[in-house]
């Protein structure tokens, strides 16, 4: 369902509660932002028998990449160079999650290439987890904000339902979001980093953990060390599902 129809259903339902009731509800004062849903069915293709189709149907995530890469719901679709859908293994224990690309990632295409993103190979490698073996990079907006700014709520709205639908097809064991623009969106909340770092909290099921974002650690490396106490927190976790 397209934002746009979400918003004339919801605004049906508010006029319908305020000539029922004489005044608006409180759970309709403050206007919630819809976005679309993303399509994740690959289009029918003509002349096939049904069992082709039905396989066809299983969405891969090359096509989902595919998708992506022909977005232009917001903004960012002018400006960049490339769409950065997200990199990795099909069937990753871990799907690492930043908050947009950067320079280095608009320009070749992949997630985490500059230097925040060989920091945060090193950071990975430290608890036995790769972009090549065992783990899927994405972001929550696909495309750069201008001069790296933190995406717009309207943009990580525009773009959310794609990683929603890359987590669902990519079936992780946990969630590691790079920062807090990943973790306030994932985990819809606003906590500090000083609340938020080294928990687990759950994504649709999934344990979930926000640690710092490497371009912080760049910036400060007073960081680093609660940073690896959080990593080392997260790959016990991932262990234990791994046994089981
Ligand atoms: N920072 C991010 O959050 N994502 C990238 O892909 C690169 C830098």
């Amino acid at each position: 369902m397209k934002a746009e129809e979400k918003n004339i259903i919801y605004n049906l339902l508010k006029t319908s509660d305020s000539f029922i009731n004489g005044f608006s509800s409180p759970k309709f004062l403050k206007t919630p932002v819809f976005s679309d849903d993303i399509d994740t069915q690959e289009p029918q293709q003509e002349n096939k028998s049904s069992d082709q189709t039905a396989d066809d149907s299983k969405l891969s995530i090359a096509t989902l990449s595919a998708k992506i890469q022909r977005c232009t719901r917001c903004q960012l679709a002018r400006t960049r160079t490339n769409v950065v859908p997200g990199m990795g293994v099909e069937n990753p224990d871990v799907i690492v999650i930043g908050e947009g690309p950067g320079y280095d990632e608009d320009m070749q295409g992949l997630p985490f290439v500059g230097r925040a993103g060989i920091l945060l190979d090193k950071m990975l490698g430290a608890i036995e987890l790769s972009r090549k073996t065992n783990c899927y990079i994405a972001n929550i907006v696909k495309c750069r904000p201008p001069h790296n700014r933190d995406p717009l709520p309207e943009e990580q709205n525009s773009c959310i339902g794609f990683l929603e639908a890359q987590i669902s097809l990519l079936k992780p064991k946990m969630i590691l979001c790079m920062g807090r623009v990943a973790g306030h969106k994932l985990l819809n909340n606003e906590l500090p980093m000083n609340q938020l770092h080294g928990k687990f909290f759950s994504y649709k099921d999934i344990p979930l953990m926000v640690t710092y974002h490497p371009s912080a650690l760049l910036r400060d490396e007073a960081l680093k060390r609660p940073a690896w106490d959080d990593l080392k927190g997260f790959k016990l976790k991932l262990d234990e599902l791994r046994t089981k």
